[in-house]
């Protein structure tokens, strides 16, 4: 029987869930169902609920949970997710993961991961990120020089308006009060591991997929 990778990905803010999410799920064929996307291409797009979450996402607070549980409900019910999916960014809340557990009742064991890194690496990260345009690839330490096109596909480069220092620090603040109380709530399962986020990125990689491995291990 093939086993779904049913995973939910948290971690502070440029902690690199977006990055490893992207990356593994190219790996396994399997959606990579980002909320921060989600809600970006909704606010990009003009919609009622990009209208609704554009100033929140811009001052770096919470969507109400609400919101994001009907967003999540709805993407995990499309067909492409019935096969595994990664979850980046979901869930933040204990209130969110309470009301996962029983979205995802009836399906294979989910599986969390928190990427562990450091506020002042993070703030230093975010500062240097740019997002592409076209194909959405995340680019990071550009070694001091302004990167204005896409090294993958040559599109344009931008900076995510919740990236300024300011709003990086109050997003931090976010986290620890609202996010990190995950690590407590998900402490007892044997499907919950923590990665080393303060590596390069194929290293944090390799330890992903140690994680999983030892989480099947596990289950066998
Ligand atoms: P979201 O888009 O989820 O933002 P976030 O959690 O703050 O995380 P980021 O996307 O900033 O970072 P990341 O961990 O994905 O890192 P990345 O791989 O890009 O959410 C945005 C907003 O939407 C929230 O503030 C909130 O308003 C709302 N929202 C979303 N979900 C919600 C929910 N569930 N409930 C309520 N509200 C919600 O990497 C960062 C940078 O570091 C890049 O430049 C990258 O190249 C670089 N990098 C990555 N890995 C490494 C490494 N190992 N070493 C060095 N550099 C690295």
């Amino acid at each position: 029987m093939v086993v779904a990778l049913n995973l939910a990905m948290f971690g502070p803010p440029g902690a690199g869930k977006g990055t490893q999410a992207r990356r593994l799920a190219t790996e396994r064929g399997i959606p990579q169902v980002s909320t921060g996307d989600i809600l970006r291409e909704a606010v990009q797009g003009g919609t009622e609920l990009g209208r609704e979450v554009k100033a929140i996402m811009d001052a770096g607070e919470l969507v109400g949970d609400d919101v994001m549980l009907g967003i999540v409900r709805e993407r995990l019910s499309k067909a492409d997710a019935s096969g595994g999916f990664i979850l980046d960014g979901f869930p933040r809340t204990v209130a969110q993961a309470t009301a996962l557990d029983d979205i995802l009742e009836g399906r294979q064991g989910l599986v969390v991961l928190e990427i562990a890194v450091g506020d002042e690496t993070l703030v230093n990260r975010l500062s240097r990120r740019r997002v592409c345009g076209n194909c959405g690839a995340i680019v990071g330490d550009t070694n001091g020089e302004a990167q204005l096109l896409c090294p993958t596909c040559g599109g344009e480069l931008s900076q995510r308006s919740d990236d300024r220092e300011d709003v990086v620090r109050g997003r931090l603040e976010v986290y620890h009060r609202e996010t990190a109380p995950l690590v407590e709530f998900y402490q007892g399962r044997a499907s919950f591991r923590t990665v080393d986020g303060d590596q390069p990125p194929e290293v944090v990689a390799q330890a992903v997929q140690a994680a999983l491995s030892a989480v099947n291990g596990a289950a066998a």
